[in-house]
């Protein structure tokens, strides 16, 4: 275990400092966009250390969250006190053993990023078979920013960003270079886009296409 990550509020401080702040706003983002109403059920994939599941409780959704890393689960676990939360330590890959139409929503916030393009066209894919009809999926992560001078700057500042995400994660993640299309493909209509930090963080929201 990284030694960032030997507390969530260390973990959680890395995580800001690495996007300027606004990883708060992307979490805010993911979980108003995952609750349309308190009781709904979610599943978070790549919970971390808790921060977006512990928004989704106050929002009053019903939470399955997994992670792959043991050390994650037990930080997330120990955050959520008594809360009502199912904590699964299994891979993203695994979703595919879930029951079908059992989520009104699908969380997956700075997750897909960590996973190889052919991970996440899997995981991806299973998605829309275990959402209940209506359901949506919300994805939030470090895209490619638009070309220009944003790209130049991400350029600028990814090297520095791309270390201290090593240093957290024990993990190099690399900006998504089409989250949108990636979704699109898996079987999803976007409805709904949102960009921070000159175009770099991004968070959609989509549905199964019909
Ligand atoms: C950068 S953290 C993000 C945590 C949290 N979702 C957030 O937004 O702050 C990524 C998390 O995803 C988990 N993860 C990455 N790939 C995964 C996979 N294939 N299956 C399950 N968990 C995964 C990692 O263990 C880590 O806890």
């Amino acid at each position: 275990m990284r030694w960032l990550e030997t507390s969530p509020e260390r973990y959680d401080a890395g995580m800001r400092l690495i996007t300027f702040g606004r990883v708060a706003h992307l979490h805010a983002g993911v979980a108003e966009a995952a609750v349309a109403k308190p009781g709904d059920r979610v599943l978070e994939i790549g919970c971390g250390t808790g921060a977006v599941t512990l928004r989704l409780l106050a929002r009053g959704a019903r939470v399955t969250a997994i992670d792959q890393s043991p050390d994650m689960i037990e930080q997330a676990k120990s955050r959520a006190g008594t809360a009502d939360v199912a904590f699964l330590e299994q891979t993203a890959a695994e979703i595919d053993a879930l029951p079908e139409a059992s989520f009104d929503a699908i969380v997956l916030s700075l997750c897909l990023s960590d996973m190889s393009a052919s991970e996440r066209a899997w995981v991806l894919g299973g998605c829309p078979r275990i959402l209940a009809p209506g359901g949506r999926l919300v994805a939030a992560d470090e895209v490619r920013a638009p070309a220009g001078w944003r790209r130049v700057l991400q350029r600028l500042w990814r090297l520095p960003q791309a270390a201290l995400g090593w240093l957290l994660t024990g993990a190099l993640s690399h900006p998504l270079a089409d989250l949108g299309g990636e979704l699109q493909r898996a079987g999803f209509a976007l409805r709904r886009e949102q960009r921070w930090l000159h175009g770099s963080l991004a968070l959609f929201v989509a549905e199964p296409s019909a």
